[in-house]
């Protein structure tokens, strides 16, 4: 065919698809397969999100409220910042994209540190700008070189924090040095997916920073802590006038009525929360001592998933690991090939991976024996 496309476009690699679970187990002949690939919650979904889901029904007719009123509403007041500082999004996906899409013209540059979320980058290539990327120090953003990168093209910095594969935060005192020391017109995004397994006190959060005259934005999902990943719902926190550009560009109606009530149902299930921060803290102290016992290295997090060195290529660890019907996530395609990251999940889960990963170290061994 003769289609004209952008050479950005033509080299762009699509983010890695998974295969649906059911077509995975029927491959591989398994069952009751566990995923503990994509940090969802491993508690499921709040009962009371159900709920509300079931109860809008019978309005799917309708179109969404396209400006989200009443989760506004309900986030200004829980976050204690202005309604008009807040866009709803398609997951936190999607203002990642709006971010990039406004305010970044071809050529011009995007920082990250590398390794970093997967989106940030093909999101970046997908609008014909460069993704500049700075390599970790000790698995955590390196602010220092990342400051010394800004250019004059320098629009927006992507910071994951937690940092998705790593886990590792950002303090404030780190946070200022680096705000300082660039320019006040680059957009700074702190990405909170996990914000809710951090200790407050180690990381900072970019709510601090609403008020300054530099952009700050922070993104927001429920797609973790809440566990409503498959109904596609974030948020943005950003000065106002930020946000009235992210609301020129984005579809009307952006976010679907289901993921509306059930988030806005969400924020108010403490009791839900609670017990997913709880599983989580309990099942990484169990995980984090059962591979201290195996000798492998792991990586202190602060979010709901970490990484392990297992000394082999990942991906062979992920294909044995799967043949026994537990997903995990090879590294490869973040640049750690001898890596692997789990999401913590329920005690019988996590007790599974473990009792599987001996397995399959154990046959990664004795095949190099014979070798
Ligand atoms: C760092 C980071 N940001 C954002 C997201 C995307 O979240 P959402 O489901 O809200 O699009 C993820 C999901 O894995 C993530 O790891």
């Amino acid at each position: 065919m003769g289609i004209r496309v952008p050479d950005y476009i033509a080299t762009l690699k699509p983010y890695p698809p998974g295969k649906p679970l059911e077509e995975l187990e029927r491959e591989y002949g398994i069952k009751n397969s566990i995923k503990l690939a994509s940090n969802e919650n491993p508690l499921g979904t709040s009962p009371l999100a159900i709920e509300a889901i079931r109860s809008q029904l019978k309005n799917l007719r309708r179109y969404p409220d396209g400006n989200g009123y009443y989760l506004k509403q309900r986030l200004s007041q829980q976050l204690g910042v202005k309604e008009s500082c807040i866009v709803l999004g398609n997951g936190s996906n999607e203002i990642i994209d709006l971010i990039i899409r406004t305010f970044v013209q071809p050529r011009e540059e995007v920082l990250m540190s590398e390794p970093t979320f997967l989106v940030y980058p093909l999101m970046t290539q997908a609008v014909g700008a460069r993704a500049v990327k700075v390599p970790q120090k000790s698995f955590a953003h390196d602010l220092k070189a990342m400051a010394e990168l800004v250019t004059a093209n320098t629009r927006v910095v992507f910071l994951d924090n937690p940092n998705n594969p790593s886990g590792t935060v950002i303090s404030r005192k780190d946070f200022e040095y680096f705000r300082s020391e660039i320019p006040q017109e680059v957009i700074i995004v702190l990405d909170e997916a996990y914000i809710e397994f951090t200790d407050v006190e180690q990381t900072v959060t970019g709510l601090e920073y609403l008020n300054d005259p530099s952009p700050v934005i922070s993104l927001r999902t429920f797609s973790k802590a809440y566990g409503l990943a498959g109904l596609r719902v974030g948020y943005g926190i950003m000065p106002a006038e930020v946000a009235d550009y992210l609301n020129r560009t984005r579809q009307p109606f952006n976010v679907n009525s289901l993921a509306q009530v059930a988030a806005l149902a969400a924020l108010d299930d403490k009791e839900f929360l609670l017990e997913t921060q709880k599983v989580v803290r309990e099942g990484l102290a169990f995980l984090y001592a059962e591979l201290d016992k195996l000798k492998l290295r792991t990586h202190a997090t602060q979010a709901n998933f970490f990484l392990i060195e297992v000394g082999y290529d990942g991906r062979k660890v992920y294909e044995a690991m799967l043949r026994r019907g537990v997903i995990v996530r090879a590294m490869n395609a973040y640049g750690l090939d001898k890596h692997i990251r789990i999401s913590v999940g329920r005690p019988e889960e996590n007790q599974r991976f473990v009792e599987s990963l001996k397995e399959v170290l154990a046959e990664l061994e004795s095949a190099d024996d014979i070798v």
